[in-house]
């Protein structure tokens, strides 16, 4: 309800960082307790507020993203475990977020996509 108000007429397409590491579904590998939990709470929070937006703001477009591996503070610990290649620059991979949100059309739902546009199962 916070959001409402920032949402005009036109249809818009609002972005929150998740991880794939919020998949239920897509865990392997087990670990990472706290950050899992986080994001996989965040997904439902934000599946919670699609189901709203759809009756309340339906020009909304609501995106669940997993950036891939990104070369910032947060993952700069981890990349020795990270396949060469596989860490994006911020700049790269904000070119695919804004890419991804010109194509998505509002249609009521959440969607849980990777920086490629691949879904996420849940
Ligand atoms: N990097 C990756 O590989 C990766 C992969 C998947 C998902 N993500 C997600 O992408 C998002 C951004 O991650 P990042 O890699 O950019 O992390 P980061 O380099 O650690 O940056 C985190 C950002 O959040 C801000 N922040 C942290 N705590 C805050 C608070 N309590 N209130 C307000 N702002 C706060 C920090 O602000 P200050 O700079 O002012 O401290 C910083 O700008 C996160 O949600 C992360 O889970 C990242």
């Amino acid at each position: 309800s916070q959001l409402l108000p920032l949402f005009g007429r036109e249809p818009c397409t609002l972005a929150v960082l998740s991880a794939r590491v919020g998949s239920i579904g897509d865990n392997r590998a087990g670990g990472w307790y706290g950050y899992r939990a986080s994001k996989a709470a965040l997904n439902m929070l934000l599946k919670c507020a699609a189901i709203e937006l759809a009756r309340r703001a339906p020009g909304v477009k609501l995106l669940a993203f997993h950036p891939g591996t990104v070369d910032t503070q947060l993952s700069r610990p981890f990349h020795a475990n990270v396949p060469p290649g596989n860490v994006q620059s911020p700049e790269l991979v904000a070119d695919h977020l804004i890419n991804l949100m010109n194509r998505l059309q509002p249609d009521g739902e959440l969607s849980f996509l990777d920086w490629q546009g691949k879904p996420i199962e849940w």
